[in-house]
């Protein structure tokens, strides 16, 4: 086996003499303004820069197991994205992973579930057009080319609701339906307007067309009650992002305007009629590029393993997975049993240059040369804990007034502790920088502690300053 490996080392590096097993160079090289890092290549550490400019399409897809360093990789791009381009991105999350990191990155979180987005909204379309996408969505979830007499119905009662009330919703179709006699339809229709599941069946809390400027945004699905839900609203965000994008002046602009991720959202990526599917075979026309990510390829439908501009292969074990990869890319059994080996992190990765000459290359990498994680301050007491980004609680503590040296001596504090503190030591340290109780409560306020929380904390700092005197802070007199 070893001499085998070493044997195999050696063959490969002799080849890669004549024909190393990498791209050129100039391919992978952009300037840190024009392209993202990601890593370098395992054999010439070549730095590798994502530049669409230089690649067939602007769309990307991630597999690899589960902890192989697929969102890890989403953020690391998105994050660059946003630094280099200044990049919006939305995440429709399938499972909540990404909450936390959104808001830690100062992004917005929506909540479906909470919120409700009305299928029957034309945002700009006419009514026909939005129709011909109610029904694609709906064929993909209910099947509905097995009942053709309840798709026709449903259509009619979709044109006649737009004919009839001004802003129309589900409810309608199916009570109009419901009055026509077409029982059946309306009982298709009736999964999506029922109390509990009327998310798309109700008026409109959420307006789409600021979601595109709005930085980073997380739509976070996993509240929604059934998969069939969730990939209702990720196939209705997409349909409405591709007609937003496709209408807007295709201005030549510098870097990648919006980022959307879909992370395993196996429905709306293996159907031939998704959005999804669409945008990628159709190429570089839509203003925006698409993320898709699956710990399972084969959820991946075919159309989008070998037309995505970009690919990353994290690791993959199943044999099953791999050959389903490979069939579409085509390369050596040497890369597909390094893939079965990868650590955490490790990728291989597919581009499809846009010059004829560059063509189609699968290569290594030495890892995902990721970010660090952004830090997180915790600030604790009894029950309690509020948590902040660390730039973001420095900037509040500059804006509060504290100097540079009372900033150091508060991230000192945090960080002997692992990034926490109790909160009643915070409170001790702000006091005794001469900060009065009610300016050191609007603070924590502004934290967005609870008013109970507060009073405790201070209750608490109360009865520690009389039994144990001043917290242990040596501080140099101003
Ligand atoms: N390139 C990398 N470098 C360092 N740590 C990584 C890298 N990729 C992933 N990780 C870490 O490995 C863990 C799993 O990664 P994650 O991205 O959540 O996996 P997946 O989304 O594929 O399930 C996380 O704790 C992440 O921080
Ligand atoms: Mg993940």
């Amino acid at each position: 086996m070893k001499i085998q490996k070493i044997f195999t080392r050696e063959v490969s590096e002799r080849l890669f003499l004549v024909h190393p097993p990498e791209p050129r160079p100039d391919a992978l090289i952009s300037s840190i303004n024009d392209g993202i890092y990601v890593g370098k290549t395992r054999w010439l550490n070549v730095p590798v820069f994502w530049n669409y400019q230089k690649l067939i399409n602007p769309h990307i897809a991630i597999v690899g197991i589960t902890g192989s360093g697929k969102s890890y990789l989403v953020k690391t791009f998105l994050t660059r994205a946003s630094l280099i381009w200044n990049s919006n991105a939305i995440i429709l999350d399938w499972v909540g992973e990404y909450d936390k990191w959104v808001k830690q990155a100062g992004g917005k979180v929506i909540r479906l579930g909470e919120e409700n987005l009305n299928l029957m909204d034309l945002a700009g379309l006419a009514p026909s057009e939005r129709i011909k996408q109610i029904m694609s969505a709906l064929e993909i979830l209910l099947d509905l080319h097995n009942f053709p007499a309840e798709k026709y119905d449903i259509e009619e009662g979709l044109e006649d609701a737009y004919d009839k009330i001004k802003s129309p919703t589900l409810v309608d179709v199916a009570s109009m339906l419901e009055k026509r006699g077409k029982r059946a339809a309306a009982r298709l229709l009736k999964r999506f307007t029922t109390q509990g599941s009327d998310f798309f069946a109700k008026p409109s809390t959420l307006a789409l067309e600021h979601l595109i400027d709005s930085g980073l945004v997380c739509i976070d699905l996993h509240s929604l009650p059934t998969e069939e839900m969730r990939s209702l609203a990720g196939l209705t965000i997409l349909q409405f992002l591709k007609e937003k994008m496709r209408r807007e002046q295709m201005k030549e602009e510098k870097g990648v305007r919006l980022f959307v991720v879909v992370d395993e959202a196996w429905k709306i990526a293996s159907d031939e009629r998704s959005d999804v599917i669409t945008i990628v075979r159709e190429g570089r026309k839509y203003n925006f590029a698409l993320i898709v990510a699956s710990q399972n390829p084969t959820d991946m439908h075919k159309t989008i393993l070998s037309n995505v501009g970009t690919m990353f292969i994290l690791r993959l074990v199943l044999r099953e997975f791999r050959d389903y990869v490979r069939q579409s890319l085509n390369y050596s059994d040497y890369i597909d049993s390094e893939i079965a080996k990868f650590g955490v992190g490790d990728a291989a990765l597919n581009m499809i240059f846009a010059k004829r000459s560059g063509g189609s290359h699968t290569f290594l990498l030495n890892k995902i040369d990721g970010e660090e994680p952004l830090f997180v301050y915790n600030l604790e007491a009894d029950g309690m804990s509020v948590e902040k980004e660390r730039e973001q609680f420095c900037n509040m503590l500059y804006e509060l007034g504290l100097t540079d040296e009372q900033i150091g001596l508060v991230k000192n504090e945090f960080e002997k502790n692992d990034g926490t503190m109790d909160a009643t030591e915070f409170v001790s340290i702000l006091e005794k920088f001469g900060y009065s109780p009610s300016s050191v409560m609007s603070f924590l306020r502004q934290l967005e502690v609870d008013e109970k929380d507060i009073v405790e904390i201070f209750s608490l700092a109360r009865r520690r300053k009389a039994s144990k005197g001043m917290v242990d802070l040596s501080l140099r007199e101003e």
